[in-house]
């Protein structure tokens, strides 16, 4: 490995040009066959792959992304290291968001799991598959909070809650990093978008962000620090103005707040076109004052489609906008990465490892526990689940999204295998085609977009309706097919080009006649379990009424299809929470459990005259098939100083017949003191499975750091005395209460 002399070495003998090289990193798309390019590709395009070769060469590039084949990475590498004028290799990044070749649930998915080890379980396959193929990097976790269905990235996110995001962030960099990015099937994480991304206005990706600093401190700002202090070896800018300031040219963000505030020691990535942005925005007045700008803020490498601006930084010493200190000390830290990765040592990867490691079985049993973690069941009238596969002689599975295999994956996925993806018809099957009849009906044609998807061509097609679809015919069928049915599975949602970047919409209906299709087959009297696959909270006001089962199975990746037949038939029950506050229209977003109190709270439910102020399901909500009772919650201190911790236990009896699984949370409200805190706010949980009969006792520390909060009167962090409430149980609103004073 290099020393940090050895480090100083090689910058002394680097040019400013080189070291603005080793500043860009530069999108190499292996690009899709022909058929699959869109007609209306960029020309310039099709030249990526030359111009990235040429950079490459001649070191104007020292980090790329997008390559995922083992053998283009080593060909590229060994451009580098044996072809340009230094030799330092190149460093691989790849946006490995939810799995590579096996594709995991969705990150909202896996926050609903509730469950840090099995996330961080589920992230190192997926580091260990992209370290198997030559990829050191991943643009994840997303970590920004999200209060806002419209906004399509929330499915990246872990929702809309700090102490879970936190902990959601902090289990995802584990499972990227280890205890080291350098570490055998590990990779470098890069914690996004910093910082507020998840506020835009209105929803719309890409818009401004305006938060207050007490918001941005508590609420959006945690699972980064969270984040940082896991170690995370890289963060990643974010695309918006924040306040006024376009994020990637901040300094307050990048130095004060990432350096000198939390220690950060790894790099900063912009991200893509960010750096360049800065003029879109009408901050920079050029491409050399917006790479200074950047470099000045802290942004270390500029992540770069075409003509990066931090090709002019040469330009921008010697005009003296920016200092070659600042250069060498972005350089220090990229190569420092580099080196911690092994790469001067052993840049290349073994091509003929790479195919056995993505074969792993075992990765695709971890995909399939992390899809039955994650379900989160809505509803369950009268116990229609589980099913008993041998009571039922006919089941009718219903909707273009059960027999998607690219669908049921989701978002962000650019390595999967979609011949060995499960779909939830093909899971159903496997598991109950002996003892029943299983068919399948479409009912409704596939919805597209009114606007493209920017991925759509380059990342694979839309969905189409089969040849000679007729949606009038198909709907009847339907119909006729669940009154002829013991049961019916409808799946419903919204099609995976719907939800992610640039996928922003102004309502939250199922698209396309998705709703008429659900309520005429719940009209046949045929039981219905209802399956939703989404990204965001989807309306399903009529369905909370009207359908007896609903589970939530979000986007659950390769083995999304045995996963949701293993928690219909109850081999495994499901125990995932909703990570955000889920509403009943768009109307009333943004809509958090943790609002503070105000004028009128006897009418906090009732804000509105035309319809309740309150989520069709609350935070944290979700069933499992047995129940629980919560008792017994007890504070072991009634009174502690500003610097003590008091331990609150409670028990929980499984008072059904059958597994429960449970996550247990815990929520405090401080009564009174220099700030107005939330109602309630997460400050523990922990899931469990209690057999039948059995109690469990959980206990949880509130501490300073649970208590403490960025106060705005004074502009900083502060302890308050009061007396203090506490509610434990399976949701936000839990009602089993306990108090504690902090006094002096
Ligand atoms: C833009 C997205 O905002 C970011 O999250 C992603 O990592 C980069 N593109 C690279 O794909």
């Amino acid at each position: 490995m290099l020393t940090e002399s050895q480090i100083d070495e090689l910058i002394d003998r680097m040019t400013p040009a080189e070291k603005a090289g080793q500043l860009t990193q530069l999108f190499s798309f292996t690009l899709p066959g022909e058929e699959d390019l869109p007609a209306d590709v960029d020309a310039a395009l099709l030249q990526l792959p030359k111009m990235v070769a040429a950079a490459v060469e001649s070191g104007g590039t020292g980090a790329l992304l997008f390559t995922s084949d083992p053998a283009e990475i080593n060909r590229l590498q060994r451009l580098a290291v044996e072809g340009s004028p230094l030799g330092i290799p190149l460093l691989f990044g790849f946006d490995v968001i939810h799995g590579f070749r096996t594709i995991l649930p969705v990150p909202i998915a896996m926050a609903a799991t509730w469950d840090p080890a099995t996330i961080e379980r589920a992230q190192s396959v997926a580091a260990r598959e992209a370290r198997a193929v030559g990829i050191h990097w991943t643009f994840a976790p997303m970590v920004d909070i999200a209060r806002d269905p419209r906004w399509g990235r929330i499915i990246e996110g872990a929702g809309e809650d700090p102490y879970l995001g936190a902990a959601v962030a902090v289990a995802q960099v584990r499972g990227f990093q280890g205890d080291g990015p350098g570490d055998d099937d590990r990779i470098i994480a890069g914690p996004k978008h910093f910082a507020g991304y998840g506020a835009s206005l209105g929803g719309r990706d890409y818009d401004e962000v305006n938060i207050s600093d007490s918001e941005l401190w508590n609420v959006y700002l945690p699972p980064f620090a969270a984040a940082i202090e896991a170690g995370a070896g890289n963060v990643m800018t974010a695309y918006m103005d924040l306040n006024g300031i376009p994020a990637s040219g901040s300094h307050w963000l990048f130095t004060e707040v990432l350096r000198d505030t939390w220690g950060f020691d790894g790099f900063v990535v912009s991200d893509a076109d960010a750096v360049r942005s800065l003029v879109t925005h009408g901050f920079a007045r050029d491409m050399t004052d917006a790479g200074a700008r950047a470099l000045n803020a802290g942004v270390d490498m500029e992540m770069a489609v075409f003509d990066p601006a931090f090709a002019k930084l040469p330009d921008a010493v010697a005009a003296g906008a920016t200092g070659e200190e600042a250069l060498d000390r972005s350089v220090r830290r990229v190569l420092a990465a580099k080196a911690r990765m092994g790469l001067f040592d052993s840049p290349y990867v073994d091509e003929a490892r790479a195919p056995k490691v993505l074969a792993d079985p075992a990765h695709r049993e971890v995909a399939r526990t992390t899809a039955e973690r994650s379900a989160v069941l809505l509803r369950n009238e009268g116990h229609l689940l589980p099913l008993d596969p041998n009571a039922l002689t006919s089941i009718a599975v219903i909707g273009p999204l059960a027999v998607s295999r690219r669908d049921i994956l989701g978002p962000w996925v650019f390595a999967q295998d979609l011949g060995e993806t499960i779909t939830v018809l093909d899971g159903i099957r496997a598991r109950a085609g002996a003892h029943a009849r299983v068919d399948h009906a479409r009912g409704v044609s596939v919805v597209r977009r009114r606007y493209k998807s920017p991925f759509e061509g380059l990342l694979g097609r839309a969905q189409r309706d089969p040849e000679g679809f007729d949606e009038a015919t198909e709907f009847e069928h339907a119909v006729t097919l669940a009154s002829n049915s013991d049961v019916a599975v409808v799946v419903v949602g919204e099609w995976q080009d719907m939800i992610g970047e640039a996928a922003s919409r102004t309502g939250i209906e199922l698209p396309g006649r998705q709703q008429e299709l659900l309520e005429a087959i719940a009209a046949t009297g045929t039981p219905v379990v209802l399956l939703v696959m989404n990204g965001r909270p989807l309306d399903l006001c009529w369905a909370a009424e009207h359908v007896p089962a609903i589970l939530d199975i979000w986007y659950p990746g390769t083995q999304g299809g045995a996963a949701v037949a293993n928690l219909l038939f109850g081999d495994v029950a499901p125990g995932g929470k909703l990570p955000f506050s889920w509403p009943r229209s768009v109307g009333q977003v943004p809509l958090i459990y943790s609002h503070t109190r105000s004028q009128a709270p006897e009418n906090q439910g009732r804000r509105y005259w035309d319809e309740p102020s309150t989520p069709l399901f609350p935070f944290g909500y979700g069933l499992s098939y047995g129940t629980v009772e919560y008792a017994n919650v007890v504070a072991d201190q009634s009174v502690i100083s500003v610097h003590g911790t008091v331990t609150v236990s409670v028990d929980v009896t499984n008072t059904s017949d059958t597994n429960a699984d449970e996550v247990v949370q815990l929520y405090i409200h401080q009564r009174n003191g220099t700030a107005s805190r939330p109602v309630r706010e997460l400050k523990g949980f922990r899931r469990i499975t209690i057999a039948p009969d059995e109690t469990r006792s959980v206990h949880f520390e509130i501490g300073p750091a649970e208590r403490r909060y960025w106060n705005a009167a004074v502009k900083d962090w502060v302890n308050d005395t009061s007396t203090f409430d506490v509610w434990v149980g399976g949701d936000s609103r839990a009602d089993l209460a306990t108090t504690f004073e902090v006094a002096r």
